[in-house]
């Protein structure tokens, strides 16, 4: 897959499309931009359903690496938050988030950001876990 090729869900066993939302005019700044705070949120959503279904429960985000917001995201666009799972350890995981936009709904896709999280899966009383084996999980996280 080229950086410019938007990653789609025919690939599964690489990256996940995971939540796809309209930015809107309540989440820009003062001068009309999305807000890089929007666009984080985004992620964050995206990355913890990825984490939690390779948690099967409750997670928590550690640490955010590599952030960089390549291109602006517009009033319209469509953002797209695709996940992929590229580290387990005994309760932490690396989840590389992308970020994408078609323009105006219709438009041309774009890679705007990307980042890892670090997720922890935690018990009820938010202390770390051990991640369930890979091979116990349920066929639609393999
Ligand atoms: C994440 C958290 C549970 C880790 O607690 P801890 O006491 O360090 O837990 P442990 O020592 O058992 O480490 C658990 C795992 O977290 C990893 N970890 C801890 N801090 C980390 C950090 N800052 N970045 C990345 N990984 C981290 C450890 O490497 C370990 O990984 P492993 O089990 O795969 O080997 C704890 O720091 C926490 O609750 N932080 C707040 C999380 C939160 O509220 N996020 C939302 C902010 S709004």
């Amino acid at each position: 897959m080229t950086s410019n090729e938007e990653p789609t869900t025919e690939d599964p066993g690489r990256r996940y499309a995971t939540t796809r939302t309209v930015a809107m005019p309540s989440d820009t700044n003062p001068s009309g931009d999305i807000f890089g705070g929007w666009v984080l949120s985004q992620m964050d959503i995206a990355g913890g359903i990825a984490a939690s279904q390779r948690a099967q429960g409750r997670v928590v985000t550690a640490s955010i690496d590599g952030m960089s917001f390549i291109k602006p995201v517009k009033v319209g666009d469509i953002l797209g938050v695709y996940t992929e799972v590229t580290r387990t350890g005994r309760s932490s995981m690396d989840i590389l988030v992308e970020a994408w936009v078609r323009r105006d709904q219709i438009g041309l896709r774009e890679k705007v950001t990307e980042a890892t999280f670090t997720f922890v899966a935690v018990d009820e009383d938010g202390k770390s876990r051990a991640l369930p084996a890979e091979h116990a999980l349920p066929n639609y996280v393999k």
